[in-house]
């Protein structure tokens, strides 16, 4: 077998970007660890080591890419690893799926629930978090008439929504609070505190654990805890958060969670988890195509219909490459590309950064607008020009109660040079 030096590992990034033939000498992704140890040990700043895994994605330099908020991109190795789940699938079509498949879905199982740090029995896949979590938003059967739901201006469209519809569903009230800005920890406590003392008939609450409007990372745990003591159930969309936020289940302290694995995990389109604590599973009620199931059978409560065994089938493939370099690399890294173009914004008198400076509350995605500047379509057009006059791809995005805004999100194949050249754009847009 080949050796995974750190020549080797810069040789092929070099190559990475055209070299579709690289997929054969991919050596297995845990050997990023041990570029790690023979390098600045994959610092933030330790550039080397950041360039060779840059070299591991085949992304378009057509542009730069500053969005990777929509779903993140596999690896090579990952890539090649459900292109070869996927020629076997269809190969074998349902002589594998009705024998082999229940035993290699087990398998995909355990590695999640480990990923999670969880039971088998707590989790069940589904095929992206918007699944998961509008199954445990519309299937949440502990609410009463006369009941209140709580949910903020930062949670993701479709999860608005769903707690919206709990107030024709369920005959409860529909609280929507706007989280402040600028955002501080302990702020973000508060407001969640007066919303409850301001509606002491609360039962549920929805929370973005890291919300794709701004990139703020809210205080769960704290919140969580706050809210259970009043005898409040919390759903918290996790879809944004894993594998970019360090966290278990446990650390979260929700019963029920929605995540994503096709972002920060790096799998291929099509696969979230649907999480709920031991105990709760008969609080969410099953999918209409599931009525007769047990009533603990979690997988009962998301009836999805066939879909892509290669994308489930890879999800082991995105988590090893995902674990060799880790949660707490990836996220320091990708916190080390967002400071270096919003931290020297800060105090900019044309923009503000939306998301505060505390590490707790800031992963790699931050948003920006010019001061000011509030308009869903005035923000767009500063993405237009980003990627017009710059090259440089970013996303507009709307719903804050104080107005749009322009998201950033840089990925694993980012470098310095590319939030360099974002902060330098912006500098020149301002005059
Ligand atoms: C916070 C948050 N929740 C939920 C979703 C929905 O994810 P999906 O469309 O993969 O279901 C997203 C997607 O960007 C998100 O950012």
């Amino acid at each position: 077998m080949q050796s995974w030096t750190r020549r080797h590992l810069l040789r092929t990034g070099s190559l990475g970007l055209t070299l579709t033939a690289g997929v054969g000498l991919t050596p297995p992704p845990a050997r990023a660890g041990t570029l790690a140890a023979a390098t600045g040990g994959g610092a933030p700043t330790d550039n080397a080591y950041w360039q060779a895994i840059a070299g591991q994605y085949d992304v378009t330099r057509d542009i730069t890419q500053l969005e990777n908020g929509n779903w993140v991109m596999m690896a090579r190795p990952v890539l090649a690893a459900y292109q070869r789940h996927q020629q076997r699938v269809n190969a074998e079509t349902s002589f594998y799926s009705r024998r082999g498949f229940g035993k290699d879905a087990r398998a995909v199982m355990a590695r999640v629930a480990g990923l999670i740090g969880c039971g088998l029995d707590e989790i069940t896949l589904t095929r992206n978090a918007t699944e998961a979590l509008l199954a445990l938003i519309t299937g949440y059967n502990r609410l009463r008439p006369g009941d209140t739901v709580i949910y903020s201006d930062l949670d993701y469209d479709a999860m608005q929504a769903g707690m919206v519809s709990l107030r024709q569903r369920r005959g409860v009230d529909v609280i929507r609070i706007d989280l402040p800005e600028p955002a501080s920890h302990q702020g973000l406590i508060d407001a969640y505190e007066q919303a409850l003392k301001a509606h002491p008939k609360t039962r549920l609450l929805l929370l973005t654990h890291l919300t794709h409007r701004t990139g703020l990372i809210l205080p769960v745990a704290e919140i969580t805890a706050m809210a259970r003591q009043r005898g409040v159930d919390v759903i918290v969309d996790a879809a944004h958060s894993i594998g970019l936020v360090d966290f278990t289940a446990d650390t979260l302290g929700a019963d029920f969670v929605g995540y994503n694995l096709h972002k920060w995990i790096g799998a291929p389109v099509g696969v979230g988890v649907l999480y709920i604590r031991r105990g709760r599973v008969p609080d969410i009620d099953p999918s209409p195509g599931e009525m007769e199931a047990a009533p603990e059978n979690i997988r009962a409560r998301v009836h999805t219909g066939t879909r892509d065994l290669a994308a489930m089938l890879a999800v082991p493939d995105a988590i090893d490459f995902h674990q060799s370099i880790g949660t707490a690399r990836i996220a320091a890294r990708l916190r080390h590309l967002r400071d270096l173009w919003a931290e020297p914004l800060r105090d900019h008198p044309a923009y503000e950064i939306l998301t505060p400076t505390d590490p707790r509350l800031t992963g790699g995605l931050t948003s920006f607008r010019r001061r000011g500047v509030t308009d869903d379509k005035e923000n767009a057009a500063i993405a237009q020009t980003l990627l017009e006059r710059y090259g440089i791809f970013t996303v507009h995005r709307s719903g804050l109660s104080r107005g749009a805004c322009v998201r950033v999100t840089p990925a694993l194949f980012n470098q310095e040079a590319d939030v360099e050249k974002l902060l330098a754009a912006l500098r020149h847009m301002a005059g």
